[in-house]
């Protein structure tokens, strides 16, 4: 981006708490500096009496609460787009909600954003809110912090007051290494400070807040990786034509440029930019092209066409900062999908190393993020990817997390950088694999599942599954949860992220035992549907069956074999499933079985039935 385009546009966002007054002070914005058009004057005086929260005045926050939910709702709850214009600089404004649970809008508003407007209320002062944040501002690589203390109507435009919010913003963000941090007093409702001085603060020495935004140096674009183009999609409309359109980041490409195809690695160049209107000599950062290429290359969506001397880190693991959105704990080791650019893969926390205290920016460490957590994180995929660090290219170095089930954003993040240790590893080609083995053994290897409540009958089940597999001359081996946590699962307990772990171990081993030839019988509780879709996504198709073993808790509490219910009622087991830990049903088990009405001897036939029938 030149200088000359940095110094005309300029990008910001808008943050802080609810009532902060961020729409009131962007509609003030436009407002004083002349920027609303005679019609929407008009519909705002119009709305400033339906839905306005001013009495008798116009409500400046209308002009930018777009929608017409939000309005009634009389808060902000999405990301929204302003642009205007001044004669000395054009703008665009992410105004983001200040709910905590809306940090999640914040994250995407905030990715292009060069400067972050921060409001507190001068009778407030700094929250947890306005620190969180500034962090993720600071995160997403924004430079430049405009602290605006509003209200200061309602503080008598005391002095004191503000310079004591503006010294601890600037204790506060000093370990945020931000460029430039200024702090403006302001009343949005009253437009003081907004796009003029006000008479009513002239101890105040700085810029009103347009002055501000008009003259604020922010310098040059973030890219330094060079030239990318994820892949968006695969055009080939004939047999001859095979184009790969998607938007260019970093730097520019033209035709005749030496490119490698990632995350394989194939060289190749570009033969020709493509458009609607034409082709191109060039193409420029955010534009959309379809690159033909010179030589007839593996190319699929989600991979990523890069300049030759500007090489991605291509790589199955990353550390990351990760921004959790959820009100379901982020569990290391349980399967998202994440989507970084145009590619999405299998990703899991791997290691969360360390959670970060927005508040003080202190290291903590936590085995799980919950909602609006900030942490470091080991990520691994299923597959290598071609990313970069955040900082070198945000478009290939952000990424989202999303739950495979309900398809809800649950995470947002930024690469550090890749990690190279498995790299470093090849997967060694073992002369006997599976097929010679299962062979000998003269058996289909396989996993049957046991799920179920404790007290269900999983392991009796299973017990005679086995028995009467093993007399016909079938290999097996059983896992069952408990014995299983005496050795290789000692050190869990039945926190969630601890069965996480307990079944993510289980079902490598199970995986490995198939691997052997072998046919696995798992006994585990296995409460969480997410845990038994990876094992199952661990094996091949076919291989895996999901055994649901059912009974009511009522019932397991009466058989209570153990004890354990009655134990768990009278509070001295924390976390017990179907009591104080949940249980998730399976939706699509291969097998149900009701033990409150059929028989362990016929169950197992029924099992042994499934199996034979493959
Ligand atoms: S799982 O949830 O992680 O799959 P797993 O099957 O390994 O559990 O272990 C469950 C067994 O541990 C139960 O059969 C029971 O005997 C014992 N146990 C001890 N504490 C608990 C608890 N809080 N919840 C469930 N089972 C428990």
């Amino acid at each position: 981006m030149g200088a000359l385009q940095n110094n005309t546009q300029l990008r910001f966002l808008t943050c802080g708490s609810v009532d902060d007054g961020k729409s009131t002070l962007i509609g003030r914005l436009l407002h004083d500096a002349h920027l609303i058009l005679d019609d929407q004057s008009q519909s705002l005086e119009a709305d400033s009496k339906r839905f306005g929260t001013v009495k008798d005045g116009i409500d400046y926050a209308l002009l930018v609460d777009g929608l017409e939910a939000e309005r009634e709702q009389g808060i902000t709850i999405d990301v929204a787009y302003r642009y205007f214009q001044t004669p000395k600089r054009s703008f665009i404004v992410a105004d983001t909600p200040g709910h905590e649970q809306y940090t999640r809008n914040m994250a995407t508003g905030a990715s292009t954003a060069e400067l972050a407007v921060i409001l507190v209320d001068a009778r407030k002062g700094l929250l947890t809110q306005t620190r969180r944040h500034s962090f993720i501002a600071h995160l997403l690589g924004i430079r430049h912090v405009l602290l605006c203390v509003n209200k200061m109507d309602l503080v008598d435009y005391a002095e004191d007051v503000f310079a004591a919010i503006e010294r601890d913003y600037l204790a506060f963000a000093a370990a945020l290494d931000f460029e430039s941090v200024s702090a403006v007093p302001v009343s949005a409702l009253n437009g003081d400070n907004v796009t003029a001085k006000s008479g009513q603060m002239p101890w105040f020495n700085g810029k009103c807040v347009l002055d501000f935004l008009e003259t604020v140096q922010v310098g040059a674009g973030k890219d330094s990786a060079g030239a990318r183009l994820p892949v968006q999609w695969v055009c080939r409309p004939d047999g001859d034509f095979r184009g790969f359109a998607g938007n260019v980041s970093g730097a520019a490409l033209r035709p005749g440029d030496a490119v490698v195809i990632e995350p394989d690695g194939a060289p190749t160049s570009i033969q020709s930019i493509e458009t609607y209107d034409g082709n191109l000599d060039v193409a420029v950062p955010g534009q959309a092209v379809t690159l033909t290429l010179a030589d007839d290359v593996d190319v699929a969506r989600g991979d990523v066409i890069r300049h030759a001397d500007s090489p991605t880190q291509t790589s199955d693991q990353v550390q990351a900062h990760l921004i959790w959105m959820s009100p379901q704990a982020m569990i290391p080791g349980r399967q998202y999908e994440i989507k970084i650019a145009a590619a999405s893969a299998r990703a899991w926390v791997s290691d969360l190393r360390y959670a970060i205290n927005v508040n003080t920016l202190e290291h903590v460490a936590q085995k799980t993020l919950s909602l609006n957590d900030v942490g470091v994180c080991n990520l691994s995929f299923d597959r290598r990817l071609a990313v970069d660090a955040y900082k070198a290219c945000p478009r290939t170095g952000a990424f989202i997390l999303i739950d495979r089930e309900t398809n809800e954003t649950v995470g947002a993040g930024m690469i550090d950088f890749a990690l190279r240790r498995s790299l470093n590893l090849t997967r060694q080609k073992l002369s006997l694999d599976k097929e010679v083995r299962s062979e000998s053994l003269r058996q289909k290897p396989a996993v049957l599942w046991f799920t179920g409540l404790s007290g269900a009958g999983k392991s009796t089940v299973a017990n005679i599954v086995d028995q009467k597999l093993h007399l016909a001359g079938r290999h097996t081996y059983m896992l069952d949860g408990d014995n299983v946590r005496h050795g290789l699962n000692r050190d869990l307990g039945f926190t969630d992220a601890d069965r996480v772990e307990n079944i993510r171990r289980i079902a490598e081993v199970a995986k490995l035992f198939v691997d052997a030839g072998m046919i696995v019988l798992v006994s585990a509780i296995s409460p969480f549907r997410s845990d038994r879709d990876m094992a199952r996504d661990l094996m091949q198709p076919g291989e895996f069956f999901e055994i649901h073993v059912d009974a009511s808790l009522e019932t397991c509490e009466q058989r209570d074999p153990k004890g354990l219910y009655a134990r768990a009622r009278r509070g001295e087991i924390a976390n017990f499933t179907g009591i104080s830990s949940p249980y998730e049903v399976p939706k699509a088990a291969e097998l149900r079985i009701d033990t409150d009405a059929v028989d362990p001897e016929s169950a197992a036939d029924m099992i042994i039935k499934l199996l034979d029938k493959r």
